[in-house]
């Protein structure tokens, strides 16, 4: 597809969409902020949303959904068995993946618990480029372990790398032979890994762990749930895709994958989820599961009116004008952020812009968790509310000792289609403001942490009066700005 070209300016994203439906928002003062995020014990995760004026949080289940979708999902058949619905689905999966069997799951965690309780037994090892929290947590639940093994380069945090999701087959084949292949549950290739900035992952390098593992007879499953990012990188960045539709390059990924599952809150921009194979014995292990679970195999824990979106959804997955969006916006605030000295995850990934907090704050000890008290005060200057990708969605280890997280990054996510480029601005604004005051921002300390996924509700507060002197600071350079 041809790139849009300017006259008089640079390189600025163009959506290829209308906005026809909107929803109200709210920007409180910064001395509500202040309060907002105390009692949210300094999670952005426990905020209000009332007290979010952009929410970068994720792009899980909020992505802008299209006219099309709308429309799809009032024609959805409700029947607890045999719905139409669920066929149209399963005819879409079967056309754009070519797997002949659909298992759905209400989400992409649900996928998670299915495959691993079926493949994961005590001792057994995963392992994948990156884990995911919740990927991770389910091996770990099921007695197994991971094993991460993704390129050095992966770690890299400023790269010009272009697929610092690879896996390093050599690693690979050293962790097959040191541990035999029977130890290996199955690979999981987690395309657009999401925990170190949303860094895709190459068709060829796909293709060359598919290859050592049908050398040893080893199940390949790939996360497809942040494939539409991942897609479009391949498209524009890998010199022997270049000429292969989006169809194509999806077709060839799924040639080289025994399991596909996904986050339908992510691929596909509605709310659900599934696991399709062509292999009928995989099929029928999970199919016990999936009822046990997620509900009936004609609908798995979603409403039929979502199936009908994802059906549609997944078809504009397809289209290059739609999967350009996200990362087009994040190359965007990831160029601006540079200018302003802002350190980021570079080349610039999918899913959002990853600032890194060891950098923009390395004055605060990994202990004192800087990125989540980077984001904490993100949200504090501006509003905008983003996640803790670091040492806080870590767990402990066994000895209750913490597990620094290799990177400390704050994502703020770019959902789909749904900011306009001026709100990325004001993003841009308030944080290179921040990073002129980075040495205002202070550390945190946990006052409530929960042992499983402590991310989610733990609760933390400021080591120091840094919040107060942040938002005096604002003020002064501010006036009575909201
Ligand atoms: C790569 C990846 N896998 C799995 C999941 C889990 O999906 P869900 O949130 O639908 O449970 C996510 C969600 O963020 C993800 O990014």
């Amino acid at each position: 597809m041809p790139e849009i070209k300017y006259h008089y300016e640079g390189k600025i994203p163009l959506e290829m969409h209308k906005v026809r439906i909107v929803q109200k928002l709210n920007l409180v003062p910064i001395e509500r902020r202040m309060e907002a995020i105390n009692e949210a014990g300094n999670n952005t995760f426990l905020l209000k949303n009332r007290d979010v004026f952009l929410d970068m949080l994720t792009d899980s289940g909020v992505n802008a959904m299209s006219d099309k979708q709308m429309a799809a999902m009032m024609e959805a058949d409700d029947s607890y068995a045999g719905s139409e619905t669920f066929t149209k689905l399963e005819d879409k999966i079967r056309e754009i993946f070519g797997k002949e069997y659909f298992l759905p799951a209400h989400q992409g965690r649900a996928c998670e618990n299915i495959i691993s309780q079926a493949y994961v037994k005590p001792g057994t090892i995963v392992p994948m480029n990156y884990h995911f929290t919740t990927s991770k947590a389910h091996v770990v639940l099921n007695g197994g372990s991971i094993e991460e093994i993704v390129i050095d380069e992966g770690l890299n945090v400023e790269s010009s790398f272009p697929f610092k999701g690879n896996m390093d087959i050599q690693k690979l084949e050293t962790l097959i032979n040191t541990h035999g292949a029977e130890k290996i549950a199955y690979v999981r290739v987690e395309a657009g890994t999401n925990l170190i900035g949303g860094q895709p992952i190459s068709l060829q390098n796909m293709k060359d762990v598919y290859q050592v593992c049908k050398n040893h007879n080893i199940m390949v499953v790939l996360d497809a749930s942040l494939l539409a990012d991942n897609l479009y990188f391949i498209k524009i960045r890998e010199e022997a895709c270049k000429n292969m539709s989006i169809r194509e390059i999806t077709r060839a990924i799924s040639d080289v994958s025994d399991v596909i599952y996904f986050s339908a809150r992510k691929l596909g921009c509605a709310r659900g989820g599934g696991i399709c194979t062509n292999n009928k014995e995989i099929y029928l292990k999970i199919r016990e599961l999936i009822t046990l679970y997620e509900g009936f195999l004609t609908y798995g824990g979603m409403s039929v009116r979502e199936m009908e979106a994802i059906a549609v959804g997944l078809e504009e997955t397809m289209d290059e004008n739609m999967i350009n969006q996200g990362p087009q916006f994040i190359e965007y605030m990831v160029g601006a952020l540079q200018e302003k000295g802002v350190p980021v995850v570079t080349p610039a990934g999918g899913l959002g812009c990853h600032v890194n907090a060891m950098k923009f704050v390395s004055h605060i000890p990994q202990n004192e968790y800087p990125a989540g008290a980077l984001a904490a005060a993100v949200y504090l200057v501006s509003g905008v509310r983003g996640m803790e990708r670091g040492t806080i969605s870590e767990q402990r280890d066994e000895n209750g000792n913490e597990t620094f997280a290799n990177m400390e990054l704050l994502r703020l996510a770019l959902p789909r289609r749904v900011f306009t480029l001026s709100q990325v601005n004001y993003a841009i604004d308030r944080i290179g403001w921040l990073y002129e005051n980075r040495n205002l921002i202070g550390g945190l300390k946990f006052v409530e942490e929960p042992k499983l996924l402590r991310f989610f509700f733990g609760r933390l507060e400021a080591v120091s009066d840094w919040q107060e002197k942040l938002v005096a600071k604002f003020r002064s350079d501010f006036g009575d700005s909201l």
